[in-house]
């Protein structure tokens, strides 16, 4: 077992520096080079990420594979090719594809991410499982981000693999993202040795702000306080970055996060028409009922306060309501 992940790794490192080195050499590349130039990605970039391209061939990798003595099959147990359909023999997994390498929380690679340079389906390929690569205990960069997140003791949490490059070029080196998969307990658990606050920035799309609206309570159960970046116009954050510039993704998004409850009453806002009485008054019975939910007293009256403002009834009122959740649910 452990002389299979040995070869496994010595695989996957190979793999690496030979996608790499197509990337940067070989004509055929050239498409998936002006791709990145065109998404803004640099040499800076390409080689401190690591990233190749795997030709449209079907065989390019399980060719050098087998020049190098590696056992096919072995290769394709660990995700890096795939069994031929018709008949017997391997081919390769990731073809015509952008290829970021994913390390585990050691630095070592484990498994790659497949960019298609159109629209097709699907449009990143992962590797699958293996005795390697656990999805629910993996974060992309998490071994290069470690350090600025232990000093901050703060973690950013993305949704996709570019929004992690753009963020640590604009400064924001304790980013990493989940593997095309929700965010698990563990990956809680693992997080939570160095980091005491979350920032989610998920896309600013209605999938986006659902999985961050899933997130907020499995990351505050493992003890985390948690805020929200709320991108505009459906956009991601490496959208937001070519769109805007880096500066103001850092200050709006980064540093000007908002609070989980905060984000909690905007996405209720959704589910609710305001310009109507009846919206109004389900609304704020259900924002009443996330703010009764909050343990801080002084945080709980500074959103009353918020909340009666705006909708124009008494702090008293809302305060009656709010004390009456808390005695239901117990609080
Ligand atoms: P998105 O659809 O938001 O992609 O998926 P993206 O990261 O913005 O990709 P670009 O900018 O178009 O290149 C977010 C994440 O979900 C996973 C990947 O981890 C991706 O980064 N995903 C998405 C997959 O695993 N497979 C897919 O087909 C699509
Ligand atoms: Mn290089
Ligand atoms: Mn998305
Ligand atoms: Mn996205
Ligand atoms: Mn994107």
């Amino acid at each position: 077992f452990q002389k299979e992940k040995k070869v496994l790794h010595e695989a996957h490192d190979y793999s690496a520096k030979l996608y790499h080195y197509l990337l940067r050499n070989t004509e055929v590349a050239k498409p998936a080079l002006d791709y990145l130039l065109s998404r803004g990605f640099n040499d800076a970039l390409i080689e401190q990420f690591g990233i190749g391209y795997a030709p449209a061939r079907w065989d390019t990798l399980t060719q050098a594979l087998e020049r190098k003595g590696y056992a096919l099959a072995e290769m394709e147990a660990g995700g890096l090719l795939s069994r031929r359909q018709e008949s017997d023999g391997y081919v390769d997994r990731f073809r015509d594809r952008i290829i970021f390498p994913i390390h585990d929380s050691n630095g070592q690679i484990i498994a790659f991410a497949g960019r298609m340079l159109s629209d097709g389906q699907p449009k990143y390929l992962n590797s699958p499982e293996t005795v390697l690569f656990n999805k629910s205990r993996t974060l992309y960069r998490l071994h290069e981000a470690r350090p600025a997140i232990r000093r901050a003791r703060q973690v950013v949490l993305f949704e996709g693999y570019v929004d992690v490059i753009k963020a640590w070029f604009a400064g924001v080196h304790n980013g990493v993202a989940t593997m095309g998969t929700a965010l698990t307990g563990e990956h809680a658990a693992m997080l939570k040795r160095f980091a005491d606050e979350v920032i989610l920035c998920y896309d600013g799309d209605d999938a986006g702000q659902a999985a961050a609206h899933k997130s907020i309570p499995l990351l505050e159960e493992a003890g985390f306080r948690v805020r929200v970046s709320v991108l505009p116009n459906r956009m991601d954050p490496d959208e937001y970055i070519s769109s805007y510039g880096q500066e103001p993704f850092v200050r709006e998004f980064i540093e000007g996060a908002v609070s989980a409850v905060k984000f909690q009453l905007i996405y209720l806002r959704k589910s609710h028409i305001l310009l109507e009485e009846d919206g109004r008054i389900r609304y704020l019975r259900d924002a009443v009922r996330i703010v009764a939910r909050r343990d801080s007293p002084t945080e709980r009256e500074l959103l009353l306060k918020e909340l009666a403002n705006e909708f124009g009834v008494s702090l008293d009122t809302l305060k009656q309501e709010s004390l009456e959740f808390r005695q239901q649910e117990k609080l």
